[in-house]
């Protein structure tokens, strides 16, 4: 089956975004289930529990579904970095009243492990963000059965994915909840609109692409569509959901948002993400902090305290710029109804272009 088959064989062509941290098996099993494209977030999983998700995924529908994974490589920071950057943290420690963690012994999964898992799972897709694999790992997922999915900020990344044998690109927009998934330059130059960069991947690269970032609703999924992308992806739409893993005081601040309330920041993981503004970027803003994965870890236990303890200044609130926008329900009932908006959507620029009221239905 090829990238373009797959895309067209779904009932609901709208994918619910890998959310490591956000999304876990339930999610990934209703959006399959209800004709779009489930993924699990497997970005923090250990080989064994990869090929296990794949296995329950399996038992729970015959429909496709794809595996994300974060392509991390092994991180030894010097010492001295990792004490000024625990040095730093201690006053969000102190807030809370948690001792500041020792300097931990490893500070991501095995990428090279994780990966082999998932030569063995062989789910129908996988796709993959931080980086971009080499030629001979993507021909090896094919040969398995996998259909490869590289996630790209700007063209010159799609180009790298094509150029790697990626069956199909997800073109992340600037407007996107959570981690960017920039490889080759990080910063401002990655922060490309999802309408532009759909567009111009689609001129650049001759590979299906789903669109990713601000899409909140059937509006969003039809010009999508409209842009040619083939399939709509949505992270935060799905963020209040009822099968959303997310801590209470995340939900709150999901609830309760204002507009605008969104920022890229560094400062909990040494990546660019995006997400609600709260104190903790605020006042992290400028501080040097050590790339990814190592802030990841650091602040680890910090956000896991602010979770437990109710303290959202100290929580990574990743959401995207279509937050506002968000709603509450079942992931199957939420997927349904943004499908039945799109082709609402359609038929009334259908109505428009052609002059009369009537649909075509
Ligand atoms: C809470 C959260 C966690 C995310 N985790 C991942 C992840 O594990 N892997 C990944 O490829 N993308 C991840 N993303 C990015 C999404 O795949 C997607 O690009 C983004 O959600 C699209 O923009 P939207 O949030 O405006 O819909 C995450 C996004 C959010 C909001």
């Amino acid at each position: 089956m090829t990238a373009a088959d797959l895309f067209a064989s779904l009932s609901i062509p709208i994918v619910q975004a890998p959310m490591l941290g956000a999304s876990g098996l339930e999610m990934a099993a209703a959006v399959s289930g209800a004709g779009g494209l489930g993924s699990l977030a497997a970005g923090a999983l250990s080989p064994d529990d990869i090929i296990e998700q794949c296995r329950a995924m399996r038992g729970r529908t015959d429909a496709a579904f794809q595996l994300n994974l974060l392509i991390v490589r092994p991180a030894a920071p010097d010492p001295e970095d990792v004490a000024d950057a625990l040095e730093r943290l201690a006053p969000w420690h102190d807030r809370l009243g948690i001792e500041l963690p020792a300097p931990p012994n490893d500070y991501a999964p095995d990428f090279e492990a994780q990966f082999a898992a998932l030569l063995t799972a062989a789910p129908p897709a996988a796709s993959f963000t931080f980086d971009v694999l080499a030629a001979d790992q993507v021909a090896a997922l094919q040969a398995a059965g996998t259909l490869v999915v590289g996630t790209a900020t700007t063209v010159a990344e799609a180009r790298a994915w094509a150029a790697a044998g990626a069956d199909a690109i997800c073109a992340q927009g600037a407007e996107a909840g959570g981690h960017r998934g920039e490889f080759l330059n990080p910063g401002p130059e990655s922060l490309v609109g999802t309408m532009a960069l759909v567009a111009t991947i689609r001129a650049a690269v001759g590979l299906p692409v789903i669109a990713a970032g601000g899409i909140m609703d059937g509006r969003g999924v039809a010009a999508s569509l409209a842009l040619g992308a083939a399939a709509a992806q949505m992270g935060t739409a799905f963020l209040r959901a009822d099968e959303a893993t997310i801590s209470g005081p995340w939900r709150r601040s999901l609830e309760g948002v204002v507009d605008e309330a969104t920022a890229v920041t560094r400062a909990f993981t040494g990546r660019n993400a995006r997400g609600i503004e709260n104190r903790f970027m605020r006042e992290m803003k400028g501080e040097p902090v050590p790339a990814y994965p190592v802030q990841n870890r650091l602040t680890r236990e910090l956000r896991a305290a602010g979770g437990r303890l109710g303290d959202a200044e100290v929580l990574s609130l990743w959401a995207g710029q279509g937050v506002t926008l968000g709603r509450p329900g079942r992931a199957a009932d939420l997927v349904k109804a943004w499908w039945d908006e799109a082709v609402a959507v359609s038929d009334a620029l259908y109505a428009r272009t052609h002059g009369r009221a009537e649909t075509r239905r």
